[in-house]
């Protein structure tokens, strides 16, 4: 709790400062239309799908180039961006002249490299959740993110951060609320169950450039249910296999674990256990598991337990009062006098236990509340411009740190057992062998560093 290990009011100041980053804006920007002389010349990479979410904010920049390898992606956004000079390959795209960012919602298994590209042209970066989809991949972004911390902003698309809950959450939480944090929990409910691979099916269209599309991954016949979904939520034809993505750790765990990564302060987990009653299938990533890994302590809170459940697995409930069920994607932090229940939008907290009365919570006044982070995506367009790259909240550190625990539980899940971790080397210390899960093998010619 705060007030043992951190007095309230110095943590009130910190947040604040570190709050005032977010918010400290050249005049102008916030909301409203750019001069053309502060305007980003940006590349958008993955023209379609996820990226129509993005486009009313690129409107306020100037998108210079797009890029997709499915030319009937390319047209519609086109028609958006008529003046973008258009490109089938990433590799190509990061080159386009005089380029200051680039946002990127290509699939998953792409997101590193062309972090790692585009980090090491000095651009900014807005990448699609998840950043990584291995240990190897998060370190190896984080390590050239962090040497350029000072000039580049980045950001992770975990945009439910920008929700009012996160910041109440963290309030709550470190102001003793529920007393000394000792467990936290997140799960998401969602199951895609497939057998394996599809099968080589037809051709590909001579619209979709497919040995583009598998990039680095290594090679897999052309089915055209990869392709089947609708505009935005496609990832989930092809994120749950494992040269595609890391299933719902990357997808749905990506937001739901944020809600209580954003409150723990933590880095690199000392240990990571993962359990499923699924054996492993080396095509595809499990649908239930349970992730738990232990972080140490820091200024603040001592040593915790943070536990991760999907696809049916779920933690206990503190009540038989309450069925966490009703909650598809949710968290809960367990106190020493006190839960609190929240999803996305809502919390609950829970005073438990004979001294639970709410003695303890040392409650701030309104003006003393974190401040809103406001439009998210623009949080990261204004730290391209106000020279404050890295206050943005979900920066290449923060969400490295936490896809790198994500991927961890996965290692741990192919292991079979637990795993003691170092996390400044990167390696386990109980299991050499179960070293080898921390990275993937890629197709021949791609490379992270270019
Ligand atoms: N933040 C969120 O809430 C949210 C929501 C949905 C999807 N996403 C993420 O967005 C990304 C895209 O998801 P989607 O459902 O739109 O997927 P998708 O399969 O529809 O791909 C998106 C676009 O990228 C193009 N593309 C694919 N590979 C490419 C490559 N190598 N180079 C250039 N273009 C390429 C596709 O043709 C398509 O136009 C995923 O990483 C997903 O996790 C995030």
């Amino acid at each position: 709790m705060n007030d043992k290990k951190q007095p309230r009011r110095d943590f009130i100041k910190k947040s604040a400062i570190a709050g005032a980053g977010f918010m400290a804006l050249p005049a102008g920007t916030l909301f409203g239309k750019n001069k053309p002389s502060d305007r980003l010349n940006i590349a958008l990479l993955g023209a379609h799908g996820r990226a129509r979410a993005h486009y009313e904010t690129l409107k306020d920049e100037n998108v210079v180039a797009i890029c997709d390898v499915n030319q009937l992606n390319m047209d519609l956004c086109a028609k958006e961006f008529p003046k973008a000079k258009q490109y089938q390959d990433w590799r190509k795209c990061l080159d386009h002249p005089g380029l200051d960012a680039v946002l990127c919602c290509t699939t998953d298994f792409t997101h590193a490299f062309i972090a790692n590209w585009a980090l090491h042209r000095d651009l900014h970066v807005y990448m699609e959740k998840p950043l990584a989809i291995t240990v190897e991949e998060a370190r190896m972004v984080r390590e050239t993110y962090l040497k350029k911390k000072d000039k580049l902003a980045t950001q992770v698309g975990m945009q439910r951060h920008a929700y009012e809950n996160f910041n109440r959450l963290r309030e709550m939480i470190h102001d003793g609320g529920i007393g000394e944090l000792k467990e936290a929990y997140a799960w998401g409910n969602r199951q895609l169950r497939r057998p394996g691979y599809l099968p080589a099916s037809g051709k590909p269209p001579s619209t979709l450039n497919y040995d583009l599309w598998l990039g680095p991954s290594p090679e897999h016949p052309y089915n055209p249910g990869y392709f089947i979904g609708r505009p935005g939520a496609n990832c989930l034809e092809w994120n749950m296999y494992w040269d595609f993505g890391v299933g719902q750790m990357g997808d749905m765990g990506s937001h739901t674990m944020d809600l209580l990564w954003n409150v723990i302060d933590a880095e690199q987990p000392t240990s990571v256990k993962a359990t499923s009653p699924e054996a492993f299938n080396p095509e595809v990533t499990p649908v239930e598991l349970t992730s738990s890994w232990r972080f140490p302590a820091n200024d603040w809170r001592d040593e915790i337990r943070v536990s991760w459940y999907q696809g049916g697995a779920m933690p206990q409930s503190p009540s038989s009062w309450i069925d966490l069920n009703k909650i598809g994607h949710g968290a809960m932090f367990k106190g020493e006098k006190g839960f609190i229940i929240a999803d996305f939008r809502r919390r609950l907290l829970i005073p438990s236990g004979k001294e639970a009365d709410l003695t303890y919570f040392n409650i701030r006044s309104k003006d003393e509340l974190l401040p809103e982070l406001g439009h998210f995506q623009k949080q990261w367009t204004n730290a391209c411009k106000n020279g404050k790259p890295a206050a943005t909240a979900c920066n290449f550190e923060y969400s490295a740190n936490m896809i790198e625990a994500l991927c961890l539980g996965l290692c741990s899940f192919r292991a079979g057992e637990s795993l003691n971790y170092d996390g400044r080397k990167g390696r386990f210390t109980n299991n050499a062998s179960a070293n080898q899960y921390l990275s993937k093998q890629y197709r021949k010619g791609w490379s992270f560093v270019g």
